[in-house]
């Protein structure tokens, strides 16, 4: 019997190892078909003979993201979403702009593992494990560095040089998905009740009122 439970544990652990990322393709592309009502997990394959080669290109990673706004950077996504092409393939990838001092704000990717390379200026980096450690890896990146940021973990950027930088980052999924911390609790919709946000962050109900108002 505790042979047997030992047996399931090991493929268990494989398969979660296996299911780390996004599920491999069983075909050589499922271009995805957002016109389809059929639900899965990712999109429906589009007809194979109607696939064309645009339908695996996206265009413009040249032009920088308009950064005047609140945080100082911008993302540009290349996901599924951009490219039908990658549905299945378990990857994708973003540029991301950044003003002097711009930061890209605390956030995950439910669904991937993201690797950033610095292409302009200096960039700290930093993420934090889970509980009850919430230790945080931290460092400045220059040009031509690179820096992972494991599937799950919170993480953030700031540009700390006096001119704008830039960075590419891979993900280990078509659709990693972007939670926003700040965005997510103080302006979930509808609201999560401020009392509760009261105790959670030990605040000042004005102050929780103000972080809602913000975000
Ligand atoms: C960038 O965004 C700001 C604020 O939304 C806007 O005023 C400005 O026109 C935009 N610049 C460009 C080049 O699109």
């Amino acid at each position: 019997m505790a042979f047997l439970l030992v047996i399931y544990l090991v493929i268990v652990s494989l398969l979660s190892i296996a299911f780390a990322s996004d599920p491999n393709p069983l075909q050589d592309f499922c271009v995805a078909d957002p016109q389809s009502a059929v639900l899965v997990n990712g999109f429906a394959c589009k007809d194979p003979q109607q696939v064309q080669a645009k339908d695996f290109f996206f265009g413009g990673l040249q032009l920088p993201g308009n950064k005047s706004n609140q945080v100082g950077s911008m993302v540009t996504p290349v996901t599924v979403a951009q490219i039908p092409g990658l549905n299945t393939l378990g990857i994708s990838l973003a540029r991301i702009d950044y003003a002097p001092w711009g930061i890209n704000p605390p956030h995950t990717h439910p669904h991937g593992s993201e690797i950033l390379t610095v292409i302009e200026g200096s960039i700290k980096v930093g993420f934090v494990t889970s509980n009850p450690e919430n230790r945080l890896f931290t460092m400045v990146l220059q040009k031509g560095d690179v820096f992972v940021f494991p599937i799950g973990l919170i993480h953030f950027e700031r540009n700390v040089g006096d001119g704008n930088a830039v960075a590419i980052a891979a993900l280990s999924s078509q659709n990693p998905g972007v939670i926003t911390i700040a965005n997510a609790v103080f302006g979930s919709t509808p609201e999560i009740s401020s009392d509760l946000l009261v105790k959670a962050f030990q605040l000042d109900k004005s102050v929780v009122n103000y972080l809602e108002s913000k975000f």
